[in-house]
């Protein structure tokens, strides 16, 4: 067959939320639909045979001893149209620097040469991170959105793209906004009917995704209409949620209700729903979104600049909500999920012990709060693929070969005083830059030279 092929080496994955699983010089066995099919473990006694099977073909890509593969990343949360403006204007409240700085950057993608522009550039990024699935905002404007799947398809990104509806001219201007309710539906199911007849050009498919931004930017009209069209074609939605006191109080005063409420009386709570940041859920919010099966997409870095709070992961987990990990570009300013995974440990450490040294160490923090690398790479990889319904994040039989295949050693200080396997995941996760990612394949194709 023509694609299939194996690769000989060392991997590490998540098997669960607190384990993960380290597999020496394994050979993963890739079919030629880009799906895993096998693994084998020295000591497997199929393990020579299948080792010459692949040899003999000149199918075998045998990895050194200084690299190591992991799942690639999935992105739940990441504004491809934000890009140009990575680490601008952080220091601003949020609906300061969506008015000032967003908007007009996002209005500009109507000209398709920029938009063609921006866009290979912020999905070239992200896959030199490891970034092999990214569940994307675009803009407000239909054309450029069907571009920027039209780009993830060509450079071999499993990419889910929303148009991004916003309709309220009350929290909108008017250079950027759907100019109806009409318009904001329309338009989103113009753009659902465009992707679905790209969808199968690409090896690892593209996904068209309901966007409405947030509550603030949506009229009641919209918000339903959008329920009803995910409804119609199953898709999958995203948008924001309970992210800021602002963002919260703002749906409990327009509503009476929560964010996430609203949401779902719209039907956009659904098992296909992202919602980004959401650290201000109430207990009944958790609640609703464990029992919908809906994700939140954790946005570590962002939460530092807009949010006004750490998100209670390890709380709202342990009540059932799948939470995975996202960068939102350009709310957090690194493309990098290595840099998404960092900070989402760091936080969770300040929020269980606090951080006021005026206050007594017994009452500064929150307990049971932190957590650990395997949590956060679980978060970033296997979590993704379930917030998504896609067989994705784990290097096992039936998973979609999408791997990341990293050099050990460059740029990181030789392991001492012995190479353990939790050393070497410690030191790949916290250290490694774009330059120690060697490879990075998506659905067994090799999508960065
Ligand atoms: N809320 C509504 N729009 C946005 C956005 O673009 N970024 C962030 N962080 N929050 C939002
Ligand atoms: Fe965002």
């Amino acid at each position: 067959m023509i694609n299939e092929m194996a690769v000989q080496g060392s991997a590490f994955y998540s098997v669960d939320f607190d384990k993960v699983r380290y597999i020496k010089n394994g050979i993963f066995c890739v079919n030629d639909k880009g799906y895993i099919d096998g693994v084998y473990e020295e000591g497997d006694e199929d393990y020579s045979l299948i080792r010459l099977k692949y040899l003999e073909k000149g199918k075998l890509k045998v990895l050194s001893d200084t690299e190591v593969m992991l799942p690639g990343f999935v992105d739940l949360h990441i504004h491809a149209s934000q890009w140009p403006q990575a680490g601008l204007a952080l220091d601003r409240p949020l609906e300061i620097w969506l008015g000032e700085y967003t908007f007009p950057l996002e209005s500009r993608y109507r000209n398709l040469d920029f938009a063609n522009e921006v866009y290979r550039d912020v999905v070239s990024s992200t896959l030199k991170y490891g970034t092999t699935t990214a569940l994307y905002f675009a803009t407000v404007d239909r054309e450029p959105s069907v571009l920027l799947a039209k780009i993830c398809g060509e450079l071999g990104q499993r990419g889910l793209v929303g148009k991004v509806a916003m309709d309220n001219p009350e929290s909108t201007p008017e250079f950027c906004r759907d100019n109806s309710p009409k318009e904001a539906i329309n338009e989103t199911e113009a753009f659902i009917k465009e992707v679905l007849e790209i969808q199968d050009l690409y090896k690892q498919k593209v996904y068209p995704v309901v966007t409405p931004r947030f509550i603030p930017s949506c009229t009641d009209e919209t918000l339903e209409g959008l329920g009803k069209l995910a409804k119609k074609y199953d898709a999958h939605i995203q948008t924001h949620c309970s992210e800021s006191d602002w963002a919260h109080n703002f749906a409990k005063e327009r509503f009476g209700i929560t964010d996430a409420q609203a949401l779902d009386k719209f039907g956009l709570i659904t098992s296909k729903t992202v919602v980004a940041h959401a650290p201000f859920l109430e207990p009944d919010d958790v609640k609703l979104l464990a029992d919908k099966k809906t994700t939140i997409g954790h946005c570590p870095l962002s939460n530092a600049y807009f949010a006004n709070s750490v998100l209670p992961f390890k709380d709202f987990s342990s009540r059932g909500v799948n939470i995975g990990m996202a960068t939102d570009i350009s709310g957090g300013y690194s493309p990098s999920m290595y840099q998404a995974i960092r900070q989402s440990i760091i936080s969770s450490r300040m929020l269980e012990d606090g951080v006021d040294p005026s206050i007594n160490g017994k009452n500064r923090g929150r307990k049971n709060s932190a957590i650990t690398l395997n949590n956060a790479l679980y978060s970033a990889t296997v979590s993704g693929g379930i917030a998504l319904g896609l067989p994705i994040g784990k290097l096992e039989k039936g998973y979609s070969f999408d791997v990341q295949i990293v050099d050990i050693e460059k740029n990181i200080p030789k392991f001492y005083p012995e190479k353990s396997e939790e050393d070497i995941l410690h030191k790949v996760l916290l250290l490694s830059e774009s330059s120690n990612i060697k490879e990075v394949w998506v659905q067994g194709n090799r999508v960065k030279c």
